[in-house]
């Protein structure tokens, strides 16, 4: 039929990519920081109407209009998801269908249309296949994946574009953090806040990042690691770093705050919740004041870039609170056990990691 020839036209006109092992680059440093790989997925499609069919391109440059929404009024959400080189060569991706469905969540709440979790983990794996060569050597980093979704049609009044664009790009990445592994210290900002009740906080925008960025680069420019938000209303209660959740230790009693909107829901967070309860942790989901970090034995965030990391200290009103760190730590044993079901050292015995 004629629809099926279009389909065959379009595979027939995606790029050829080689299976060549790993591409030439100093594996032993990687940060995080942009690599441009081989290829890119792109899909487009209409208001009202559902994304059908995306196709590789070489990597490069999108053309947008400038009065295009995600321009204009950061009509756009993201995800971020990692793939890990196993001894044998097989490629691990670390639950891509929660990324799907937590895209597609928030798609709902930006108005925008979203692939369907099948399309979504289909653009993933190609991304990943086409750009296999960048997949770090085993222990040295991994390849993230980043799906965008963008309102990439016109919008002059507030509105949701008429047009979409679902784009997936891959970097080789190692640390999150420019100190690589050392423990983080933070900065309780006081005054400027990360989200409120009813703003997008619990999804994945692109608008819950600008804003952070004066707090983050006057944290830094302290010398601290990243910025701990509190609460919109009581400035009083934990809620999350700029890129990754928050937990803390007492005993065997782990907390972190509720996924109750304000905060994202990360799928870092939900599977170190799952293992930490496996091995015997109390978990609790409850707001923490910013006054328990005094009593807290241990702190530590949790991110696909960020992985499990541990917090050496917390500076919070002018005072620094430290934490215990290193081995034997609960922050290190709930690491390791995440690191090594996304890196197939320690069996998926969760049905968490996607083999290619
Ligand atoms: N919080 C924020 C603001 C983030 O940007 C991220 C990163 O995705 C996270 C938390 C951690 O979420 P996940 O574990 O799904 O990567
Ligand atoms: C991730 O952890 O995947 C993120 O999206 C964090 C990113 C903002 C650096």
């Amino acid at each position: 039929s004629q629809a099926a020839n279009a389909l065959k036209q379009v595979h027939d006109e995606q790029p050829s990519y080689s299976d060549d092992e790993n591409a030439e680059m100093d594996w032993d440093n990687l940060g995080f920081n942009p690599i441009a790989t081989d290829f890119m997925y792109l899909m487009k499609c209409y208001k009202d109407e559902k994304f059908v069919q995306g196709q590789l391109s070489h990597y490069g440059n999108i053309q947008l209009s400038p009065s295009a929404a995600v321009l204009n009024y950061g009509q756009g959400i993201f995800e971020g998801m990692k793939a890990h080189r196993k001894e044998d060569g097989s490629l691990l991706l670390f639950r891509p269908d929660q990324h799907a469905i937590r895209m597609k969540i928030g798609a709902e709440r930006m108005c925008m249309p979203s692939p369907s979790i099948d399309q979504f983990v289909d653009a993933v794996k190609q991304t990943l296949l086409a750009n296999k060569r960048w997949v770090p050597p085993p222990r040295k980093g991994s390849l993230y994946i980043r799906p965008m979704l963008i309102g990439s049609g016109s919008a002059l009044g507030v509105a949701p574009a008429p047009e979409y664009m679902f784009f997936t790009y891959a970097s080789p990445v190692g640390n999150y953090f420019k100190q690589g592994k050392a423990p983080l210290n933070l900065y309780v900002e006081e005054e400027l806040i990360r989200a409120a009740p009813g703003g997008a906080g619990g999804v994945k925008s692109i608008s819950n990042y600008g804003p952070v960025m004066k707090a983050l680069v006057n944290a830094k420019r302290q010398g601290f690691s990243d910025v701990l938000y509190l609460d919109s209303i009581n400035k009083k209660y934990l809620e999350e770093l700029s890129a990754a959740n928050i937990f803390i230790l007492k005993g065997n009693v782990i907390s972190t705050p509720p996924a109750s909107g304000t905060i994202l829901p990360g799928i870092t967070r939900k599977s170190v919740i799952e293992i930490a309860q496996d091995l015997g942790y109390q978990v609790e989901e409850r707001a923490i004041s910013v006054d328990e970090l005094r009593e807290a034995d241990e702190v530590f965030c949790t991110g696909t870039a960020v992985g499990v990391a541990s917090v050496g200290s917390v500076t919070y009103q002018g005072r620094r609170i430290e934490f215990k760190v290193g081995a034997n730590s609960a922050c290190q044993e709930l690491g390791s056990a995440l690191v090594g079901i996304q890196t197939g050292l320690i069996e998926d015995e969760k049905d968490w990691v996607l083999k290619i």
